[in-house]
């Protein structure tokens, strides 16, 4: 049985000196001084908000997180206080559900004098800011058994008021904890540990329903850090867009779209990705999956039945040509990416290529074979169809600029929010050249746009600036993963090779000749660890050997027993390589 916060404080006492021992409680009490003086209508005082002002309360208080040098606090910068609010968003919001579940939890956790029995410790060891403090402070009792796996902490309001610090330190603090894996927070339930010392990955709560089989951790490809979706921010937005939306709205929708939304996005992939987009030339669709059937019906009323598509590949972009009508021809990549000069030596009139980030090898199309597609749709009479999925993570450097910009009249732009926010919004667009705006009109003519409500939300999110800061956001909390994860690699699978980790949410570990991927993608299943095998991304088997490995739908602290796991079902002994599925 999970304990009570009564438990959670007394496992925590331990090593606990009073708050007023270290300088911590004169940091918190400076900082609002400061803040009341500085900024009196936005300083945060010690009393209980009021249900209805607790989210503003919260946005109020991202700004005054405080770094405290040699005495003295120094606001940090707002951009990063807004970037790492969103982390914790699924903390907020879970704890706007809380209530139900423990009324006696929310109690329990004010009536314990917290404040005199957290010890936060003064600012040392690279950690001046008392989000960090606190997150190591909370890290500290769970890796030392002190909070066992189960246990509820207190609602962040609570530990605030306990602490006399803002809200926003302590939902910074827990969503820092959950990205690690440290806790996890579920809608409807309080935030809870999630990790126990002895190694043991985290138990199924009893009342999930149990999955079959189970998967313990995630290292397949596909899907972005759903932890992290900024919840409270998209309930914001949806929330003003009810209010908002001219009667007009409700109406019969644009089946290219909202005009809002296509301003919005044509405004975003102009400055962010180098485009040439106009509301006119965007149509909101269902995600890249929908925008390229789309096109690919447009381009088989212009006469094009031949589209190639890069191998190895992903099946559905394949399976979307093919449903539009389309013969696929399919052509390989290399480390520059798609190779134009067997694409030349096909019948194909058009062509998918993920140039800032191939699906699945992770290879950017070079400078020079940029220009030579570009030559060759031209020379042709073609399109290129630009899949933009996941390009707005670039490690190394800024986004590489989007091909479309380099002929908008040949180059078909495809993108969506699935590997951004959650594929499960289903939006996403499409920017066509201007000479073939009627005909993917007309040859769609029953193509229906994403619910209109649904539409205005992601315009609100993009113009209100929260789109960027959750992109910001994700991509340092990616980073940070994908170096976690290469380390760990390094060290559990010394035979493997990586390759793609300059961008996205995937590398390639490419393993010796020989090895039985199948074999260990089977294997791991069968042990709760989800993967992928680079054959499944081609149409033909290939002695080269490689799994695909994703990193957004993994916490931090689940990569090190994953990579064992996955380790452990690489040394089982080599059997004769099976049939890949197509
Ligand atoms: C190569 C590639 N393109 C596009 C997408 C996004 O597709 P959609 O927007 O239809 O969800 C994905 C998602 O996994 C992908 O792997």
């Amino acid at each position: 049985m999970p304990s009570t916060v009564g438990g959670f404080g007394s496992a925590l006492r331990s090593n606990l000196v009073p708050f007023s021992q270290t300088n911590s409680r004169a940091s918190v009490e400076t900082r609002e001084t400061r803040e009341t003086r500085e900024n009196p209508g936005t300083s945060e005082t010690p009393r209980t908000p009021e249900p209805a002002e607790t989210a503003e309360a919260t946005k109020t208080a991202e700004p005054s997180e405080a770094v405290e040098t040699q005495g003295t606090l120094e606001a940090t910068e707002s951009s990063e206080a807004t970037e790492a609010t969103e982390a914790t968003e699924a903390t907020e919001a879970t704890e706007a559900t809380e209530t139900p579940e423990t009324p006696e939890t929310a109690r329990a956790a004010t009536s314990h004098a917290w404040a005199t029995l957290l010890d936060i410790g003064p600012p040392a060891g690279g950690r001046r800011r008392l989000h960090d403090r606190l997150a190591h402070a909370l890290r500290a009792a769970i890796r030392e058994g002190r909070l066992a796996e189960g246990d509820a902490v207190p609602p962040s309001r609570a530990l605030a008021e306990q602490l006399g610090c803002s809200r926003w330190v302590v939902t910074e603090a827990y969503g820092q904890l959950i990205a690690e894996g440290y806790l996890s927070a579920r809608a409807g339930s309080a935030t809870r540990v999630a990790w126990s010392p002895d190694g043991t990955p985290p138990q199924p709560r009893a009342r999930r329903a149990p999955a079959h089989p189970p998967i313990r951790y995630d290292l397949a490809p596909g899907l972005p850090d759903l932890r992290a979706f900024p919840r409270r921010r998209w309930a914001d937005a949806v929330r003003a867009v009810a209010g908002s939306a001219v009667h007009y709205d409700l109406g019969l929708p644009d089946p290219a779209g909202h005009p809002v939304l296509r301003t919005t996005v044509a405004q975003y992939l102009r400055r962010s990705r180098g485009a040439d987009a106009h509301p006119e030339s965007v149509s909101v669709c269902a995600g890249v999956t929908d925008a390229l059937v789309r096109t690919c019906r447009a381009l088989r009323a212009e006469g094009i039945v031949d589209l190639a598509v890069e191998h190895p590949g992903w099946g559905r972009l394949r399976d979307a040509a093919l449903t539009a009508g389309l013969r696929v021809h399919a052509v390989p990549v290399d480390q520059d990416g798609l190779r134009v000069d067997d694409l030349a030596r096909t019948t194909a009139r058009a062509v998918v290529v993920g140039a800032a980030h191939q699906f699945p090898t992770g290879t950017m199309l070079s400078p020079a074979r940029r220009a030579h597609l570009v030559r060759w749709a031209r020379e042709v009479d073609g399109f290129v169809i630009e899949d933009d999925y996941d390009a707005e993570f670039r490690y190394d450097h800024h986004p590489v600029a989007v091909m479309q910009g380099m002929d908008p009249g040949r180059v078909y732009l495809l993108g969506s929010v699935s590997k951004t926010l959650s594929p499960a919004l289903g939006l996403g667009w499409l920017v066509a050249p201007g000479t073939m705006t009627r005909a993917l009109r007309a040859a769609n003519p029953v193509a229906t746009a994403p619910p209109v409500l649904d539409q205005l939300a992601l315009a609100t999110f993009i113009d209100r600036g929260w789109y960027d800061a959750h992109l910001r956001a994700a991509r340092r909390r990616f980073r940070t993963r994908r170096d976690l994860l290469i380390r760990t690699l390094g060290s559990q699978v010394p035979q493997g090779r990586i390759a793609g980790t300059a961008a996205g949410l995937h590398i390639l570990l490419h393993l010796p000749d020989g090895t039985d991927t199948h074999g260990a993608v089977r294997a791991a299943a069968a042990a709760g660890l989800r993967l992928a095998d680079l054959d499944d991304y081609r149409t033909n088997p290939s002695t080269q050997r490689a799994l695909v490995l994703g990193y957004g739908n993994i916490t931090d602290t689940e990569i090190p027993p994953a990579v064992t796991l996955l380790a452990a079902t690489l040394r089982r002994p080599a059997r004769a390589p099976s049939a890949p599925s197509a």
